[in-house]
């Protein structure tokens, strides 16, 4: 299958939580540093395309600036009152999703979440890369970073880079497919 490269994107706790117990409603941006927040608007804008989850849209609410995202949802009329040429809700599953992209000739993807969706393409093999901020908190419950996981290990990933971005010791880790 011709795809463009899937590159996940997510911030997480150093206990593998990409949010708390009882703030699963709130953008990420509220408890991730000013770093990662400026690492992760540099890199989606570089990319240009993201993909994520209804739940994930609805913490945000509205289109990020500069970039085109497609929001997977069930209910696509649900967010009929949303107009923005840079917002596209569908219930494609990902492999028509990828290669209506790659026909757009969209050369890469951001994966932002959240834990369904990430865990969705895991499952089907079309994650390549991944940038991993590890937040120097420890949050005991919450959502995991592939939530609904089946115990088996789908994929195999090789570390290529690390970036400290503060003095708290935020880490951002790049993983490819092995
Ligand atoms: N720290 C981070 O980097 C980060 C990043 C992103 C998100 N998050 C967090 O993750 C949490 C949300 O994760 P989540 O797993 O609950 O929700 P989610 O993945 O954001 O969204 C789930 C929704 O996506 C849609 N969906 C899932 N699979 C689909 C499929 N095969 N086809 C069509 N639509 C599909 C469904 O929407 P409908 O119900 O509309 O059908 C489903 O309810 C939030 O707390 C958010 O803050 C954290």
């Amino acid at each position: 299958m011709n795809k463009p490269e899937v590159i996940l994107l997510a911030a997480m706790s150093i206990d593998g939580f990409i949010a708390p117990l009882n703030q699963e409603h709130l953008s990420s941006t509220t408890w991730t540093s000013q770093e990662d927040r400026q690492f992760f608007a540099k890199k989606s804008k570089a990319i240009g395309t993201m993909i994520m989850g209804s739940k994930t849209f609805v913490t945000i609410g509205k289109a990020l600036m500069n970039r085109k995202t497609i929001v997977m949802t069930s209910q696509p009329a649900r967010f009929a009152n949303f107009s923005d040429p840079n917002l596209l809700f569908t219930a494609d599953n990902p492999e028509k999703i990828l290669t209506d992209l790659n026909e757009q000739g969209i050369k890469q993807i951001a994966l932002c979440g959240g834990a369904s969706i990430y865990n969705l393409f895991l499952q089907k093999g079309l994650i390549d890369r991944m940038f991993l901020t590890i937040e120097p908190f420890i949050f005991g419950s919450g959502v995991k970073l592939f939530s609904g996981s089946v115990g088996q290990i789908q994929s195999k990933f090789i570390l290529v880079s690390q970036e400290k971005l503060n003095d708290a010791g935020t880490l951002v880790l790049e993983f490819k497919k092995a």
